[in-house]
């Protein structure tokens, strides 16, 4: 019979069930109780019988002390059962809960730069914070719907075809009856629960970026905008929350009222057999007690539809984000002994679902301890270079050599040991300055050596101001930084991590020409001595580079140093002397 209950067949029932076997123990306990529980109700239908056959017939009475002991005894029973058996799910469940979380969270930290641009933050948020309890909540009553109220079904029938076989098969016949409302009522419910989930990602979206960007909305008066916007999602939110509570709420009554209809059948055929004489008072009273006993937990089983269907919703989309794969790293080699000669051989690179190639035909090869300076309009394809080097994406066409390696054999964990990123978005993460300087090898370096990171960045002053130096901590995404503050623990974080290669991607526009300055100078001091790839949008901060890159719609028009750039008289030159006759306009005065 448990074997006909589709949602045995259910596929992400089965998947989460497969987190299971740890639990095992508890499990087996929590389905003893159940099956306990189960039976113990069955027992209130024979104890009634038996009791009224004895008390009203018999006139025994005994009956009349054994009464309530018996029905107070079976209902500790049912009861202590109930209890243990949600305990033991509640601690399972919550267990599970904690593995996918964690599952979920360490597949998202694997993910490719492609993957992450593909989902955005708030929907993976909304799988976090959402669904995985959806998902768990709906297991564990899915799990107790199953297991408890078929037993306590598998009892309750027995009793009742163990009394009277045809009174039994009378009852049958509502059975399709009640298997087209449930249908019906799952289908519902398991459309309803998958927008909500997508509206409800969207919620926690316009949250977010109302919330990041509440400067813009101040100064921009966005204030009507988004609350038009958040009241839109909410609103359509609250509706389907209704029309789920509406489709819930009608399937309990709708089920009962089957049932119900059954019931009646089958008393108006226990009453022909009463007057017929082949069935006492007791019988038909255990009878009746074991139909209406039947009722709960056959309304519990038209909830278990509603209760699969949003679990099944809620899983398919979880799995969905566990199932993506990790970032590709096929390569096997390690860089020994790098002495950072990089060489790029006719690479080439397009976005997915861009047909436009943002990078082409890029040839170059670089000194180890070069200074490589990227220059060219925004759009050129300089960052898209950038991002190459540490494999954040795979080059389309052409090779990437590493001292002649080339990058698609080595491991990812080799090649981006070798390279430290200062870029303009700096992330600061909710910890200590000293944990942000270390980030990722704080159990590895000594307090000294971070002082000197600290030192080498210009950061020491600065640090001495605050009241637990190092140990200060520097609020979520460093908001109680400056933006000059932020970009020093950066490349303070690149001094420590000591790499001989250096990406810089516009490191310093986001700041003052004041700040940029005094930047300068530890980003100068932090080239020396690696390969540097400098992406700067002031031109003075390059003059100095080995070798100048100008590139213009993902090609390299032209290569040389500042001085042979300027006498060639080409895109370098053009570029230099508009950023040039800017900076030498004098300031207007009024
Ligand atoms: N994540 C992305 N997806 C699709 N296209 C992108 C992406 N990032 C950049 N591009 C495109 O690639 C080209 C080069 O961009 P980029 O390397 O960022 O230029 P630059 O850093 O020189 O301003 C541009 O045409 C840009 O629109
Ligand atoms: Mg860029």
């Amino acid at each position: 019979m448990l074997k006909k209950l589709p949602v045995l067949r259910n596929p992400q029932l089965m998947r989460l069930f497969g987190y299971l076997p740890p639990y095992k123990h508890y499990i087996f306990g929590a389905v003893l109780a159940m099956a306990a529980g189960g039976g113990a109700s069955s027992l209130i239908a024979l104890i009634l019988g038996k009791l009224t056959d004895m008390g009203f017939y018999d006139k025994d009475p005994i009956v009349v002390y054994l009464a309530p002991l018996a029905l107070i005894g079976v209902s500790i029973l049912n009861g202590g059962a109930q209890y243990l058996s949600s305990f033991l799910l509640v601690r399972v469940s919550q267990g599970v809960l904690l593995e996918i979380r964690t599952q979920l969270f360490d597949r998202v930290l694997h993910w490719s730069d492609e993957l992450i641009m593909k989902y955005r933050c708030a929907e993976i948020q909304a799988k976090f914070i959402n669904e995985a309890s959806v998902a768990l909540g709906k297991a564990a009553s899915v799990l107790t719907t199953i297991v408890r109220d078929a037993i306590q079904i598998v009892c309750l029938i027995s009793v009742l075809v163990y009394h009277n076989w045809k009174l039994t098969l009378i009852t049958f016949v509502v059975a399709p009856a009640l298997a087209i409302v449930l249908r019906w009522v799952n289908k519902r419910i398991k459309k309803i629960t998958h927008q909500t989930q997508q509206i409800f990602g969207r919620m926690i979206g316009a949250i977010q970026e109302s919330y990041q960007g509440e400067r813009v909305v101040k100064i921009y008066d966005g204030y009507e905008y988004e609350s038009q916007r958040f009241r839109k999602i909410n609103e359509k939110l609250r509706m389907l929350s209704l029309k789920s509570q509406r489709v819930s709420a009608a399937a309990t009554p709708l089920t009962q009222l089957v049932a119900m209809t059954g019931v009646s059948f089958v008393v108006v055929f226990a009453l022909i057999q009463a007057q017929t004489g082949t069935l006492t008072i007791g019988e038909f009273t255990t009878f009746l007690s074991a139909l209406l006993l039947l009722m709960p937990p056959i309304r519990h089983l038209s909830t278990l539809n509603g209760s699969t269907a949003a679990m099944t919703a809620a899983a398919e989309s979880l799995f969905a984000v566990i199932d993506q794969k990790p970032e590709e790293d096929p390569g096997e080699r390690e860089l020994k002994d790098f002495r950072g000669a990089v060489r790029f051989e006719d690479v080439g690179f397009h976005y997915p679902n861009h047909e436009k190639m943002a990078l082409q035909h890029f040839s170059l090869d670089v000194k180890p301890g070069e200074m490589i300076a990227l220059v060219g309009s925004s759009g050129s394809g300089k960052s898209t270079l950038i991002n190459l080097i540490p494999r954040f994406w795979a080059a389309t066409e052409g090779e990437i050599y590493f001292d002649g390696v080339p990058q698609s054999e080595l491991t990812l964990a080799s090649l981006r040991s070798h390279i430290a990123l200062v870029s303009q978005e700096v992330v600061i993460f909710d910890d200590t300055i000293a944990a942000n300087i270390a980030y990722g090898c704080s159990d590895r370096v000594s307090r000294e050596e971070i002082e000197r990171a600290a030192e080498a960045a210009a950061l020491t002053d600065f640090i001495r101001t605050l009241p637990d130096g190092l140990d200060t901590q520097v609020g979520a995404g460093g908001n109680q930084l400056s933006g000059g503050q932020r970009q020093r623990i950066s490349i303070a974080r690149a001094f420590l991590k000591n790499a001989p290669i250096l990406l810089l991607d516009e490191a310093t526009s986001a700041l003052d020409t004041e700040s940029e300055r005094h930047i300068q100078r530890s980003l100068d001091r932090l080239q020396q001595g690696r390969t540097a790839f400098v992406v700067a949008h002031r031109l003075s901060t390059i003059i100095n580079a080995d070798r100048i890159v100008v590139m213009k719609e993902g090609r390299i028009v032209e290569v040389g140093t500042h001085d042979e750039l300027l006498a060639k008289k080409g895109l370098y030159e053009h570029l230099y002397s508009i950023q040039f006759r800017r900076e030498d306009e004098p300031v207007p005065t009024h």
